[in-house]
């Protein structure tokens, strides 16, 4: 249940993991905290590289270091980036939460100034490509 998530602790964790970010080319950290469903907390910062492209975001870092601790089944997602506006997760970062979550997974991204957006992932990726379709 959405009441049931605690949700400042998550937005908590993700500013802090966020001080973490290795940022030095975009100069745009971000932080994402996931629930686990047996109350873990598992957090990720945005990591880049020189090769630009090995970027890896702090929604999937958070998701992969989930895994490696041998967590399952995720009930909640909270992200902090420093934007004008809540900013949404990108679309690499949904697929893979769409790998691990149900579609009704909750989704909340907060802004410095404490703005907040509330999504699904339902809404967020419509019509995902799942382990269902192999
Ligand atoms: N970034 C994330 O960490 N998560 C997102 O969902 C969007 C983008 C990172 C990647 C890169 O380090 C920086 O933000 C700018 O794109």
């Amino acid at each position: 249940m959405a009441e049931d998530i605690p949700w400042e602790r998550l937005f908590e964790e993700a500013t802090r993991v966020r001080q973490r970010a290795h940022v030095p080319y975009s100069r745009f950290p971000v932080g994402a905290a996931v629930l686990y469903a047996d109350g873990s907390v598992v957090a990720g910062c945005n990591v880049e590289n020189a090769t630009y492209g090995l970027t890896v975001c702090a929604e999937r870092g958070a998701f992969a270091a989930g895994v490696a601790q041998g967590r399952a089944s995720p009930v909640a997602v909270a992200i902090v980036v420093d934007t004008p506006e809540p900013c949404p997760p990108c679309g690499m970062c949904r697929q893979v939460m769409a790998e691990f979550a149900r579609p009704g997974l909750p989704v909340r991204s907060r802004n410095l100034k404490g703005d907040e957006a509330r999504y699904s992932l339902a809404e967020l990726l419509p019509h995902a490509f799942t382990r269902d379709f192999l």
